[in-house]
C-alpha cells in the first residue's frame, strides 16, 4: 500500500494506472476507522483494479468546532487495517494541501438538504459537497463507495454528482452494527460505559419500531419514539423523521411512499449519535400494542 500525502503525486501515480487501463475505486473517510469503514474499502477491493482510500478530518463540514477538535486521529492504526482490507493508495493530505485558499464554492441541493441534518448542521453538507467535489476531480474514480448510515449524505453525494455531470457510479453500502445493533461510528469511542450502553437502545428502539410501519399513524409513532428515547439515561433526541427515501421529505401517511426511512439524530452524552432504518418492506403485522 502507498501513502500518499500530496495532490500531485496523487495525480501522478492515478494517471499511471488509468493507462496502464485500470479502474479505480475511491472511499473518501474521516479516519478513525472501524468495521463499517473497511466494509466500503473491502467492496471497492473486490470491484476496481485500484482502491484509494482518503483520510481527511475536513473542516469546512464541521459546523461545531468542539466537535472538530475532538474527532479521533489515529492515523497508524488506520494504515494498518487498510493494507489487511487490499487499500492499494491511502491518501492523507493536510489541511493546506486540500485548501490553499479558502473554498468559497456555495452548492444548492433544494429542498434535500433543507431537513434533518440539513437544518440542524448548517453548512455541512456545502462542505462535505466541497471536499468530495475536489476529491472526485483529483481520482477521478470510476467507482466510489458510500455508506447508508449517511443516509441523507448518500442523497446528496448523488445530487452533487448529477449535478456536475460526472460519470463516477456513487456505490451505496449497507449500515454495519455492533453486535447489540449499535451502528458503527468514529464518534462510538467517546462514549463512557453507561452511555456505550444506553447508545444501544437507539437502534433496538428503531428495529422494534419496524412492526408498527403501515399500521401507527405516523405523527404518532414518531412521538412515540422520540419520548421512549428520551426516557433513557443520557439520551436526547434531537431530531426523529420518517421520509421518503428518495426526496427525504417528511411523510404524513405511510401511503404516499414506497419507500420509507426513518432517521434520526441524538445526543448520547454529548456525542451526536446518527442512525437510519428502513421502513421498507413493510413488516408482517405483529401483535405488539405499545413499543
Ligand atoms: P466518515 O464518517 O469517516 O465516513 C466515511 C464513509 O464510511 C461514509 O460513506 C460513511 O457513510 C461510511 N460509514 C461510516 N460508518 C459506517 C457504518 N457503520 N456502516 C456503513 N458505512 C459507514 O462520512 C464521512 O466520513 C465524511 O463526511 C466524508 C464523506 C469522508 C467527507 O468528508
Amino acid at each position: 500500500m502507498k501513502v500518499i500525502h500530496t495532490i500531485s503525486s496523487l495525480k501522478c501515480t492515478l494517471n499511471d494506472e488509468r493507462n496502464s487501463g485500470k479502474s479505480i475505486g475511491l472511499v473518501p473517510t474521516m479516519g478513525a476507522l472501524h468495521a463499517g469503514h473497511i466494509a466500503l474499502v473491502e467492496r471497492c477491493v473486490a470491484e476496481n483494479d485500484i482502491c484509494v482510500v482518503s483520510i481527511f478530518v475536513n473542516p469546512t463540514q464541521f459546523n461545531d468546532k468542539n466537535d472538530l477538535l475532538k474527532y479521533p486521529r489515529t492515523l497508524e492504526a488506520d494504515y494498518e487495517l487498510l493494507k489487511a482490507a487490499g487499500c492499494s493508495i491511502a491518501f492523507t493530505p493536510d489541511v493546506n494541501e486540500i485548501y490553499p485558499e479558502p473554498d468559497t464554492r456555495v452548492f444548492n441541493f433544494g429542498s434535500l438538504e433543507q431537513v434533518m441534518e440539513g437544518a440542524f448542521r448548517p453548512g455541512h453538507f456545502n462542505g462535505v459537497a466541497q471536499i468530495v467535489s475536489k476529491l472526485f476531480d483529483m481520482v477521478q474514480p470510476d467507482k466510489a463507495y458510500f455508506g447508508e448510515k449517511d443516509f441523507q449524505q448518500l442523497a446528496i453525494i448523488c445530487e452533487m454528482t448529477k449535478q456536475l455531470q460526472l460519470s463516477t457510479i456513487i456505490v451505496p453500502c449497507p449500515i454495519v452494527r455492533e453486535e447489540d445493533g449499535l451502528a458503527m461510528s468514529s464518534r462510538n469511542t467517546r462514549l463512557n460505559i453507561s452511555e456505550r450502553e444506553s447508545a444501544a437502545k437507539i437502534s433496538e428502539i428503531l428495529f422494534k419500531s419496524r412492526s408498527f410501519a403501515g399500521r401507527t399513524p405516523i405523527a404518532e409513532l414518531k412521538q412515540q419514539i422520540i419520548q421512549i428515547i428520551d426516557e433513557v439515561p443520557s439520551l436526547r433526541t434531537e431530531y426523529f423523521e420518517i421520509v421518503d427515501g428518495k426526496t427525504l421529505q417528511p411523510l404524513s401517511d405511510w401511503k404516499d411512499s414506497d419507500y420509507i426511512v426513518g432517521c434520526i439524530a441524538v445526543f448520547c452524552g454529548e456525542v451526536r449519535l446518527i442512525d437510519n432504518i428502513n421502513f421498507t418492506p413493510k413488516s408482517p403485522k405483529g401483535d405488539l400494542e405499545r413499543l
